[in-house]
């Protein structure tokens, strides 16, 4: 049984140290959260899953950290300053500002046709007009009116990889095809930001490009990677039943995309439209590696960027011939991640006492805290001597803590709402036989296990 719904998610985030809302002792920031001491690891374990995987574990992906900040014709050349926009109407009546296409249904011929105002009923619109969101900020001590000092925080993290690509392609002496992967922050000024982690103005991207042939099968590459991607989610803990996929079509893709999938999550159990976007996987075709080449000429054989000092283009050896390298996109969300890990692990039990109880059944590759290690008694110190001492001999292999700060039920619980697959009981007995009691967090089923021999089992036991 997952979350019933995000709110249920945000309740525990917040009580249990995930997620807080950020800048609380001001009043908060619409829209902005901070990760705890438990979030940041989940989410840490989220994108160390992913780096291993395709960067460790494949032979044909590189890993590269760019700036958050680049140089502005970046996005001039991107097409972002152009296109990265909402569209937005006015309210007349109540001057309330909204996204088009959240008072707006589209049509079948593809009008658009008004619905009353979310705030005041009205039916009043203004027309459409863009609305760059791209966030802006200003470089170095100049004046406030200096157009040269413009500089934007990057809205997605993929332009430093196509701007990098010769770099990587020379340095690492790398033939197609192959990939760049890179994890980072990206900032979108957001119109309608909410859901919880789901959309904000901050957020976390794993985005990798993967270069091919101009002649690749590049729909067949995106079915590919939609399936790889579908099968790391199920590893994560997703179930089949909370993801699916959803055929973009051309009217709603970016500008540089010929083909886009989005895999959606079930986010919303509890609405008629349950499904948001998790991640994309899109055919970019040539667009940025083109966008940003000195050499590449339009219809009328002008060159289409007069400010690169640089040839995006690439020789193939085998077959003696120049070309731009088309990119087949992954491009995953680490917040939204973070959220449908969440809301899949979520799940209640009844105990003997008919309390309900919550247990967090994250996968243990994704847990927190991998082991607890609880003291019968804390007012005995030569137990607490003993689990404090197993607890020591464990952190340098996985990560492990301490807890006497409640009778064993209690922290039990405790651990269960986090997610801790196993938790390491020292009692009376475990000082004469030098054994412990291992309880697993899903059964609640208990098994003693020599001191001696508990670094190997739990090892084995999280490995699965
Ligand atoms: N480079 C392609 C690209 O950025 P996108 O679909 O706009 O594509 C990729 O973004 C992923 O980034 C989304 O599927 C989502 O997971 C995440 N994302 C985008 N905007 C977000 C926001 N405002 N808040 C949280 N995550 C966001």
């Amino acid at each position: 049984m997952p979350a019933p719904n995000i709110d249920t998610v945000v309740s525990l985030a917040k009580r249990r140290g995930f997620v807080f809302p950020s800048s609380e002792v001001y009043g908060g920031l619409g829209s902005a959260w901070d990760y705890g001491p438990l979030g940041v690891e989940l989410s840490n374990n989220i994108k160390q899953s992913w780096w291993r995987w395709l960067v460790y574990e494949r032979d044909d992906i590189e890993g590269i950290d760019s700036s958050i900040i680049l140089n502005r014709l970046v996005w001039k050349y991107s097409g972002h300053e152009a296109t990265f926009n909402d569209w937005l109407v006015d309210c007349r009546k109540c001057k309330g500002r909204f996204r088009q296409d959240k008072v707006f249904d589209k049509s079948e011929d593809g009008s658009f046709q008004a619905k009353e105002c979310p705030t005041c009923g009205a039916n009043l619109w203004t027309e459409a007009r863009a609305f760059n969101t791209m966030l802006q900020t200003k470089l170095g001590a100049v004046a406030d009116d200096d157009p040269n000092a413009l500089a934007y925080l990057r809205p997605e993290t993929a332009q430093g990889i196509f701007i990098n690509f010769l770099n990587v392609q020379t340095a690492m002496r790398r033939k197609l095809p192959f990939g760049i992967a890179q994890v980072g922050k990206s900032f979108r000024n957001e119109v309608t930001p909410g859901n919880f982690i789901l959309r904000t103005r901050e957020f976390e991207q794993m985005e990798m490009e993967y270069f091919v042939a101009p002649d690749a099968e590049h729909s067949k590459l995106v079915d590919y990677w939609v399936e790889q991607y579908m099968e790391w989610f199920r590893g994560l803990g997703l179930h089949s039943d909370n993801l699916s996929l959803y055929e973009v079509p051309e009217d709603e893709r970016a500008h540089y995309s010929k083909r886009t999938v989005d895999v959606m999550y079930r986010y919303f159990p509890e609405r008629e439209k349950p499904w948001e976007e998790l991640m994309g996987i899109a055919w970019r075709t040539d667009f940025d590696l083109g966008a940003h080449s000195k050499n590449r000429l339009d219809a009328e054989g002008k060159r289409i960027n007069p400010d690169s000092t640089e040839d995006l283009s690439y020789f193939d050896e085998s077959t003696k011939t120049r070309f731009y390298p088309h990119v087949i996109e992954p491009a995953a969300g680490v917040n939204r991640t973070v959220l449908a890990v969440l809301m899949d692990a979520y799940s209640e039990r009844t105990n003997d006492k008919g309390e309900t109880r919550v247990i967090l059944k994250l996968v243990p590759q994704l847990a927190p805290i991998k082991a607890a290690i609880l003291p019968l008694a804390k007012n005995k110190p030569e137990i607490v001597g003993m689990a404090k001492a197993i607890k020591r001999s464990l952190q340098p292999t996985l990560r492990a803590v301490y807890d006497d700060t409640g009778g064993i039920g209690k922290l039990y619980a405790r651990q269960d709402e986090i997610g801790t697959p196993l938790c390491v009981t020292v009692d009376h007995q475990s000082l004469e036989d030098e054994a412990v009691t291992v309880r697993d967090r899903d059964t609640w089923e208990q098994e003693r296990v020599k001191v001696s021999e508990l670094a190997d089992h739990l090892q084995r036991r999280l490995q699965v």
